[in-house]
């Protein structure tokens, strides 16, 4: 049930859910571990966040001139603006501070800067933040938040799951690296799947066993085994990073093994001593398990959605997706005018097509 949580959280727009301190250390790690100047004179964007608190703008003051940033600047939505049941009152940081303002505690963003030492220790880490309210209420489809967006050369966040496309849309249009958090079924949303055959977004590391836990402070019902009541963190189980920064498990290759070893040794019984069969609707192989990919197929495979967490650019070609209501980017004429991938006259779910870029001899 927990892979439902998303759409729910989409209907009911409960967007409160907060992103741990070691997912974003073991994200930003892999980013790192690639490349380690990867964020060297950037400035650092953190929209839709809460900076009073929030881990991703505790990691980046944290790590502030280890990753060498020119300046860090996370912004959070104004309590008026979100569910009135979260009942948000001013922290006792911002009570204390001189410039706290009650209505524009309520009714305003606020913007935390850190690109100084302010307090003299001759570090600059989360205890230089300045902060100010904002003029609006720090939507990230406002001017004053573009603006920044437009400031930034990385932006980062968990965006609110019920605006993903249009917050997606955003960074795109900008044309901004990026690291953000969504759902699976954004992959083959119209609007991100061009990306991804295009090699302009990816998956990114991702969570441990692609179990995501987040902290939330409503408390809704969930199913079992969802909400943990002892820690508050609730279990998405499709949560996933998606990005335009190189990491290293982008690029290892899938281990596989050729068709006439699939056909005698592979563990799925729907390829051992069958093979493959081919799509009713599509020039293309029938592929039910990434594992299963054959090493030697010159042509075109139909692959689970989930092979985009095994992608590597080096070692495929992604050439379309057949996915009922967008069949059409696969540029592959459909033979029998049906929607979606039909095999033996049975519809599968959603198929990636694939193409090995070099095939094995
Ligand atoms: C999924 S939460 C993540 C918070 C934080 N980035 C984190 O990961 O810990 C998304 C946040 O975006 C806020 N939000 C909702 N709609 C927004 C909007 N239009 N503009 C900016 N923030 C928004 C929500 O109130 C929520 O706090």
């Amino acid at each position: 049930m927990a892979n439902e949580n998303l759409g729910a959280a989409r209907k009911a727009k409960n967007d409160e859910f907060y992103t741990q301190f070691h997912d974003i250390e073991k994200e930003m790690g892999a980013y790192l571990d690639y490349d380690s100047e990867v964020f060297r004179g950037k400035t650092v964007l953190l929209p839709c966040d809460d900076p009073e608190w929030s881990n991703f703008t505790k990691y980046f003051a944290q790590n502030f001139q280890r990753l060498g940033l020119k300046k860090l600047i996370s912004t959070s939505y104004a309590p008026n603006s979100k569910p009135k049941e979260l009942n948000l009152q001013p922290t006792l940081f911002e009570l204390e501070s001189p410039q706290f303002d009650e209505e524009k505690a309520a009714a305003n963003g606020k913007i935390f800067t850190l690109t100084r030492d302010t307090t003299g220790d001759d570090v600059i880490n989360v205890d230089d933040l300045e902060w100010s309210y904002l003029d609006g209420d720090g939507d990230f489809r406002s001017e004053e938040i573009t603006r920044l967006r437009d400031e930034a050369d990385v932006i980062i966040t968990n965006p609110p799951f019920s605006l993903f496309r249009e917050f997606l849309a955003w960074i795109i249009e900008a044309n901004k690296q990026f690291v953000i958090i969504g759902n699976m079924n954004a992959l083959t949303y119209r609007e991100v799947f061009p990306l991804i055959r295009d090699n302009r977004l990816w998956l990114g590391n991702g969570f441990h066993k692609g179990n995501a836990y987040f902290a939330t402070p409503t408390t809704r019902e969930y199913a079992d085994g969802v909400f943990d009541e002892e820690t508050g963190l609730v279990k998405f189980r499709n949560a996933l990073w998606f990005t335009n920064l190189d990491h290293g498990r982008r690029h290892q290759p899938l281990p596989l093994m050729s068709e006439a070893d699939n056909l005698k040794f592979s563990k799925h019984k729907e390829v051992k001593g069958t093979g493959y069969t081919k799509f009713d609707n599509y020039e293309a192989i029938e592929v039910p398990f990434t594992d299963a990919i054959p090493s030697d197929y010159k042509g075109v495979m139909g692959v689970p959605i989930s092979f985009l967490d095994k992608y590597s650019p080096e070692q495929f070609e992604i050439i379309g997706l057949i996915a009922g209501n967008i069949r059409g980017l696969a540029g592959i004429p459909t033979s029998t005018g049906k929607d979606g991938p039909y095999v033996g006259g049975k519809l599968k779910y959603g198929r990636i097509l694939i193409r090995h870029k070099k095939v094995e001899k």
